[in-house]
């Protein structure tokens, strides 16, 4: 059978772990041939393809990106889009699909069953929002480099005695944020599960001051809002799967704290650097687990399915019983963290 790769939305460290994983053991245990469709479910509308062999998939292992490139394509969103890209597939002898993505590209895999194509899925995203499994791929890696600047926030926060706020991705959940600014030592962590008082965020910073802590670092995730209000978005357009463009709460944060500490308060956007790049360790094990099941998944003709981590076990969970849902932090962590705040 010849299997079609595919990345879809945006990339996360391990994509290409994940590509290694299925095409190696496809072929070796399986005799299966792979193409790599390029760009997404864009590539099957476009007709874009590349050559994906053992040689293509040495080396990669540690590489962040995608080698097959990737896009927001929804075909859904074009008339008789779905039937093109089935045909498509169909055309170039394409049996079954492993979809590297998050909600929205396993979504469109999820939908495409009805179309009468064959997917696997891979649960992808930096945002950990995807429910069913205990992280997706890449969430990690973006934790550490979110600690990283947390750390290096810190000692120069702490030399010009400011408040230095660090805007960190995430979407409409707070896993990035969470778990960063537990492992950073964040003075204050905001997040789009428990929308902020700027009065309660004042109160901790003078609680430090109070200790004679005359610097704070806050982190927040680019859906935090605050009680009276809504997320900030970038720009009111939206991708093909209807996403805004979030951000700028660090900066709003940052003026109303100045305002009302009168301290020197300065915002930082983390921005892609917490998605370019190298996969963590733990990614890079995980990467390579959840492509070695994927493509086992395929072998059993268990279509419609995505691997899935569960404790420490691989297992596989149904797109049926996920797509559309969205796993937010757990509130328990949440307070766990704040006995860390001010
Ligand atoms: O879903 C991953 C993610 O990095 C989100 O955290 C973020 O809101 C969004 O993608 C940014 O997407 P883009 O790079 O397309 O602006």
């Amino acid at each position: 059978m010849k299997v079609g790769v595919l990345s879809g939305g945006g990339d996360a460290p391990g994509i290409n772990a994940v590509v290694r994983a299925v095409v190696k053991k496809g072929i070796q245990n399986y005799r299966y041939e792979f193409v790599g469709i390029i760009d997404g479910w864009a590539g099957l509308a476009k007709e874009e393809y590349m050559p994906l062999g053992l040689k293509e998939v040495s080396d990669i292992l540690p590489k962040g990106g995608s080698i097959l490139g990737s896009s927001r394509t929804n075909p859904f969103k074009k008339e008789k889009g779905p039937e093109e890209v089935v045909r498509n597939a169909k055309k170039a002898g394409i049996g079954a699909v492993v979809a590297i993505g998050g909600d929205d590209t396993l979504g469109v895999a999820h939908k495409l069953k009805e179309f009468g194509l064959k997917c696997v899925g891979v649960p992808k995203t930096i945002d950990n929002d995807l429910p069913g499994t205990d992280y997706t791929f890449g969430f990690m890696t973006a934790v550490g480099i979110a600690t990283e600047a947390l750390d290096r926030l810190h000692t120069t926060a702490e030399t010009h005695h400011r408040i230095l706020v660090l805007e960190v991705m995430g979407r409409y959940t707070g896993w990035i944020a969470l778990e960063a600014g537990l492992a950073g030592g964040a003075d204050v962590i905001l997040i789009p599960e428990k929308p902020f008082d700027i009065e309660e965020v004042c109160e901790y910073i003078k609680k430090r001051q109070k200790r004679g802590e005359n610097f704070s670092v806050i982190i927040v995730a680019e859906g935090a809002k605050p009680k009276s209000g809504a997320e900030i978005v970038q720009n009111e357009s939206v991708d093909q799967f209807g996403n805004t463009r979030l951000g700028g709460i660090g900066h709003y944060l940052s003026k109303e704290i100045e305002k009302r500490m009168k301290i020197e308060t300065r915002a930082v956007v983390l921005g892609h650097l917490q998605r370019g790049g190298s996969p963590t360790a733990f990614d890079r094990i995980l990467c390579t687990r959840f492509g070695v099941a994927a493509i086992d998944l395929v072998h059993e003709g268990k279509f419609d399915y995505m691997v899935a981590l569960k404790g420490n076990k691989i297992v596989s969970v149904s797109l049926e019983d996920i797509i559309g849902k969205r796993k937010t932090v757990d509130l328990r962590l949440y307070d766990e963290a704040s006995v860390f705040f001010g």
